[in-house]
């Protein structure tokens, strides 16, 4: 069984995916043995609690440096013995030393077909409404292993989904979890999990 953590900075509806996935039986090697939040009073914290999940705050702010932050970091993955990390709508930056630390063991919900609408400053509704702006007519979700660049390492799965008339970034955003993020990302950290 490998420990798992999964880091939130939100609604925390990625982490319910996977907490679903593993009550139906669907992770059979990962452990859920940890949330860590970026910053304290995000929901996903709350579903952590009604799990019975063990959480932390790391937040990048209480830290002089990105070193510093990084060395808190590993330190808590440490302390729960963690194996696999998920980042589940984790909005900071995960540095060289978590990233060395956990070969091809960390990996990324993004909600886009990578390359498309990834990188810097692409994150949330941002990425749908820069998707709705372009008028493309598919998207989807990418789940990637994460290395020291933004959405850059090695893709695991991708699930298309269509936009739709009169779709507005909310509607996309919703349609975009619900048919393919909450699915993936399941699928890729039993992957990871197995060893694949
Ligand atoms: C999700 O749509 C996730 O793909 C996205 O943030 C949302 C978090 O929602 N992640 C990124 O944009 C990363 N670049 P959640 O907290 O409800 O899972």
């Amino acid at each position: 069984m490998v420990n798992v953590a999964v880091l939130v900075s939100g609604g925390g509806t990625n982490l319910q995916a996977l907490i679903d996935a593993k009550a139906a039986g669907s992770l059979p090697n990962a452990k859920l043995a940890l949330v860590i939040a970026s910053k304290p009073g995000v929901y996903a914290l709350e579903c952590a609690k009604a799990a019975n999940i063990s959480s932390e705050v790391v937040c990048r702010k209480d830290f002089d440096s990105q070193e510093a932050f990084d060395s808190a970091m590993l330190e808590t993955l440490r302390r729960y013995d963690i194996g696999a990390v998920v980042l589940a709508g984790y909005l900071s930056i995960v540095g060289a030393p978590v990233v060395a630390a956990y070969p091809d063991k960390i990996i990324n919900i993004h909600p886009s077909l990578i390359p498309s609408f990834c990188g810097a400053g692409y994150y949330g509704l941002r990425v749908h409404e820069a998707a709705l702006k372009k008028g493309v007519k598919v998207t989807g979700a990418t789940v990637h292993l994460v290395n020291e660049q933004y959405d850059d390492g090695r893709i695991l799965l991708q699930k298309a989904v269509s936009v739709e008339e009169g779709d507005t970034p909310e509607t996309l955003q919703k349609r975009v979890m619900k048919e393919a993020e909450w699915v993936i990302l399941p699928k890729a950290l039993d992957m990871i999990t197995r060893g694949e």
